[in-house]
């Protein structure tokens, strides 16, 4: 690739070749867009002209200045933004990513394309090929297997429908071709903003190179300054949206099986856990609510009284969830279908009649979420479940999966679906031709669930503007958090699924999806007392705790093991309502910077390869490590505590054994009831009491817990739970000495308090002599237990 011209705009600055472009902009502080246009004919190279280009998932749309300065002798043209530059070899087509102070990021080897003539409409095969360093690591590319440095890997980004699916499955139901390089404790990102199939080969075929390939005309890439792991995401998470704050109940335990029968087993699940005294916040309805598969409908002879068995639930402080799969049953008469004729929202054929195939209804049509009537069409039928009092929505089958295709009266198994009359198909989906409006599947099949999310999220904030929308989504693309949490799809109850889930979730909050689940404990297979157990124990530090299971295998509510897993069961699930001030609070900050709750050790580790290769341990937020126990058996497991000072807060609550150092590997304890987890110095949790399902998020009681150090800084942010009312932050800051500690405490927001008990917990100090700001306080066990007065502000312990 050469160019040979360039244009100069104050905020956008143009490369151009015989036939090819280079295109940059900076629509964010230390952000680049580089458009790389190896293609000719998609544009008007001669009127010096690059088409605009649509995209799904960017929301930042700022056009920030740039500047230029050409070093002709070496050949070079440095494009200067805020934060970043970006030097350009114009002869050979590649170019470096800089920090401000001159430090390599990343380095682009060149790019290339091809536009292969075809029926019915053009192929293409676009390449970008970066500089990978033997010491980088790459992080994040969304939902995917494998360890959390992907190095060694290749990945196809096409949304599919796997069942079951395993440790080294790919692709699987999402597609963020978002990742992060890391390398000397320096991180930076790269984003390509192409909804069409792609595949990145990380550093596999060739150990130098990362390679990306893209079915589309161009690759439309984002590069982002760290220089912090954090920092990169807030800045990902400022281009692509953040997750909207869910409601509270959305974060409490969840219980869902595909095989409830109907409105009496739903009954008996809430009266069974509410026996066992297990808290429960909401219980999902499967296909099977449906009248024969057609979405939008209730099959009155299993669910007679919808809206009476929602308020039965709600009087159990239990919510309702329905499934909405995309696919429409195509029979006249049925409304939904109907309408979707008549208003054209159906995805088409080559040919152009209605595209059928078959799902869970036979046959079935595809709503085309990519164009706006159809997603305001499909948004304002959540009106008649809302009023029903159905609280979520579950997104399912939305890659869009299609198990056979129909044509005229035949109907054709997907592998064996003959390309001349169907077009061609990967996976079970829509083949590659179809057609959205003008646009064709292969180009748009990633974003089909964005669209869908999209569809229901506003639909929901115009139908139900008081409340907040909760959406789970299995399929999604870059940009998804904005609308939907979601979760990992149809895992088994194997131990190696455990542990995969922990990398899978920590690379989906790497790529700005901070809510995000595994089903408890395995969708398929039998699980047992012990892996219920261990699963629970994880899942009470994932953003979004259900249990869920297939139909044909055995049930898996926490009664159905005996003893003792029951009771260790409800220990975790009351410690799951106990953590809900932090995670609240978590869930709070990824609304505001885009960071997740479940965070890798390595992000405030960053130049720690220990660190790096912990991918079966994580922290829920900063300051707390959790390394939950994910084999058979075992009653010790090991683990790595990075830099800092460590306190033991097993199962949070003070454990055995003293303060560690980090760096350093250690063997913890951990029978069956137990979880090894860490404090960090100068870290705290906000506890409150377990409850058997959420109510509010203003604390009536809560219990901080202090790892004393030089520096804390803490922060809780507390609201109704649910809609957009006011809310208070508040921020804890303490400074210690050899001679004393002090706590600060301040307020923000017109929330007014609701707490009645308010306790602190502070470690690591020794004996004190003296506490000022206390209503009471005890030193137990090293440990110096305060009651504060509920608007306290001040709090020394003199040593
Ligand atoms: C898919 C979903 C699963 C659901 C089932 C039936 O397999 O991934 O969670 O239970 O469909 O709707």
């Amino acid at each position: 690739m050469r160019f040979n011209d360039l244009s100069l705009e104050p905020t956008r600055v143009t490369f151009w070749g015989a036939s090819a472009a280079l295109e940059i902009r900076s629509p964010l502080p230390g952000v680049l867009r580089v458009r790389h246009i190896p293609s000719p004919g998609h544009s008007s190279m001669a009127a010096r002209e690059l088409a605009a280009k649509h995209s799904w998932s960017v929301v930042a749309h700022a056009e920030l200045p740039l500047s230029v300065r050409q070093d002709k002798a070496a050949g070079l043209t440095v494009v200067q933004a805020e934060g970043l530059s970006l030097e350009v070899r114009p002869e050979q087509g590649t170019w470096v990513l800089r920090e401000p102070g001159g430090r390599e990021l990343a380095r682009c080897e060149g790019f290339s394309g091809e536009t292969m003539p075809d029926y019915p409409v053009n192929r293409y095969r676009s390449r970008l090929s970066l500089h990978a360093p033997p010491d980088e690591a790459w992080l994040g590319f969304g939902e995917k297997v494998g360890t959390l440095d992907k190095r060694g890997m290749h990945f196809v980004f096409w949304n599919t429908d796997v069942v079951p699916h395993h440790p080294d499955t790919d692709p699987l139901y999402q597609s963020i071709p978002f990742s992060m390089g890391l390398r000397g404790g320096t991180a930076w990102g790269f984003f390509l903003d192409e909804s069409w199939r792609l595949e990145v080969d990380v550093a596999a075929e060739d150990p130098t190179r990362v390679r990306w390939e893209s079915a589309g005309p161009e690759l439309d890439a984002y590069l982002f300054a760290g220089p912090l792991p954090a920092d990169v995401l807030r800045r990902y998470t400022a281009l692509t949206g953040r997750p909207p704050l869910p409601p509270l109940w959305s974060l409490g335990v969840q219980q869902s099986r595909w095989g409830y029968e109907n409105a009496r087993e739903i009954r008996s699940v809430i009266r069974d856990y509410r026996a066992h005294q297990l808290p429960l916040d909401c219980v999902y309805l499967d296909i099977d609510y449906m009248e024969g598969y057609k979405v939008w409908t209730w099959d009155r002879s299993r669910y007679p009284d919808p809206a009476g068995l929602a308020g039965e639930a709600a009087a159990q402080g239990v919510k309702l969830v329905t499934i909405i799969d995309p696919a429409v049953k195509a029979e006249p008469g049925y409304r939904v279908y109907d309408e979707a004729l008549a208003g054209d929202y159906l995805v088409r054929n080559d040919r152009g009649s209605v595209l059928l195939g078959e799902v869970w209804p036979k046959p079935a049509a595809f709503p085309d979420f990519t164009r706006e009537p159809v997603r305001t069409w499909w948004g304002q039928l959540h009106r008649a479940f809302v009023e029903t009092g159905v609280a979520g929505f579950w997104n399912d089958m939305n890659e869009p999966a299609c198990f056979r295709l129909i044509n005229g009266n035949e109907t054709f198994p997907i592998n064996s679906a003959p390309a001349a009359d169907l077009g061609k198909v990967e996976g079970p989906t829509l083949p590659h031709d179809a057609r959205h409006g003008d646009r064709r599947h292969l180009e748009v099949h990633n974003v089909y669930a964005l669209g869908m999310a999209r569809a229901a999220y506003e639909g929901l904030r115009e139908l139900a503007p008081e409340r907040r929308p909760f959406l789970l989504t299995r399929a999604g693309a870059a940009g998804i958090q904005r609308y939907a949490a979601v979760w990992t799809g149809d895992n088994s109850s194997y131990w190696a699924h455990l542990e995969l889930s922990i990398a899978m979730l920590l690379g989906l909050g790497l790529s700005g999806v901070a809510f995000s689940g595994a089903d408890v404990p395995g969708f398929l297979g039998r699980a047992t007392g012990e892996m219920l157990v261990r699963w629970t124990q994880l899942g009470a530090f994932y953003p979004l705790l259900r249990n869920h299971s297939a139909k044909g295998t055995p049930y898996q509510e926490p009664w159905r093991f005996g003893e003792p897993y029951l009771s260790i069961t409800r220990e975790w699930l009351e410690r799951r309502y106990r953590l809900l001030p932090t995670l609240y609070t978590l869930m709070y900050e990824a609304s505001q910077e885009g960071l997740p709750a479940m965070r890798p050790l390595v992000m405030y580790a960053p130049d720690d390869q220990e660190a790096l290769r912990m991918d079966d341990a994580f922290l829920l937020g900063r300051e707390l490590l959790v390394a939950p126990v994910i084999r058979q058996g075992r009653s010790h497991r090991h683990v790595y505590l990075p830099e800092g000072r460590w306190l033991p807060f097993f199962d949070l609550g003070l454990s055995a054994g003293g303060v560690r150092e980090g760096r350093q590997h250690v063997l913890a304890e951990a029978p069956l009831r137990t979880v090894p987890m860490w404090l960090r110095a100068g870290g705290a949790l906000a506890l409150t009491e377990p409850a058997l399902h959420t109510t509010s998020a203003n604390w009536a009681h809560l219990t901080w817990h202090i790892h004393a150090a030089p520096r804390v800084e803490a922060h809780l942010y507390e609201d109704a739970g649910e809609g957009y009312g006011a809310s208070r932050r508040t921020r804890l800051v303490g400074e210690g000495t050899a001679d004393r500690f002090v706590l600060e405490r301040t307020t923000e927001g017109a929330l007014p308090s609701a707490r009645e008990t308010e306790t602190l917990c502070l470690y690591a100090l020794t004996e004190p002599k003296e506490v000022l700001g206390a209503r009471e306080h005890r030193y137990v066990e090293d440990v110096l237990l305060v009651e504060v007065e509920a608007g306290w502000t001040r709090l020394e312990v003199r040593l």
